[in-house]
């Protein structure tokens, strides 16, 4: 089997359930869906994606980040950064966020997520209509420039192995619904260009008060 084949384990039967996915959203005022941002280690996806979830969460949506390196630490603690290694774990964040879009909570994913083929699983599988993918764009110089957490320098000097954009590839969004240029403009300005999106897609427009 492969990794995006379908998995369900043998003898389940899908139970459902009496309160529904528009049922909470109603009680939640917005609808669920998940902001799946991608880019390059240090293009500033976790920071831009925590910026836009503090303006919904003042505006009373039911938000959360979920965060490359921290999912890394418990649910995909056993996984490394091959590519087979990166799809499996782009796959158990999609199931992921499928849920918690059907509980209504809008979901940002800050993941590099190198490979189109895998972020379009993701789409397929969390629906098209839940799924907006905002490319955090940096070149592979201002990353390596910043170089928040040292990696860059152990990747060009290989203590670390495939590294996204030196010994990994990063293959660029072809159909990203939000291209944020996060090289150059301001954290301020990127979080203004989400808002105005989401606003412009309706994500939030009814959160209540
Ligand atoms: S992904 O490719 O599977 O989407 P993910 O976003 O979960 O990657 O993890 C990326 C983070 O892991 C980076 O921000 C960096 O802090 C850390 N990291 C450690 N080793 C690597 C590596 N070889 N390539 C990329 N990121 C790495």
């Amino acid at each position: 089997m492969t990794n995006t084949a379908k998995k369900i384990s043998p003898d389940v039967v899908y139970h459902q359930a009496t309160v529904t996915r528009p049922r909470r959203e109603q009680i939640l005022g917005h609808n669920g869906a998940v902001l799946w941002f991608t880019g390059l280690s240090g293009a500033g996806k976790s920071t831009l994606a925590h910026a836009v979830e503090e303006e919904l969460h003042n505006r009373n949506c039911l938000t959360y980040v979920f965060d490359g390196d921290n999912v890394r630490h418990g649910l995909c603690g056993d996984l490394g950064f091959s590519l087979e290694d990166r799809k499996e774990n782009l796959r158990r964040i999609s199931e992921m966020c499928k849920l918690t879009a059907d509980a209504g909570i809008i979901a940002f994913t800050a993941f590099i997520s190198p490979v189109q083929e895998d972020r379009q699983n993701a789409k397929a599988l969390i629906g098209e209509d839940d799924f907006i993918e905002i490319y955090c764009k940096a070149s592979l110089e201002v990353c390596e420039g910043r170089d928040v957490k040292g990696l860059y320098k152990k990747a060009r000097e290989g203590i670390i192995s495939d590294f996204t954009g030196i010994s990994s590839p990063y293959e660029e969004p072809e159909n990203a619904d939000l291209i944020v240029d996060t090289g150059t403009n301001t954290l301020e300005e990127c979080t203004n260009q989400v808002l105005g999106y989401l606003f412009r897609r309706g994500i939030f427009i009814s959160a209540r008060k």
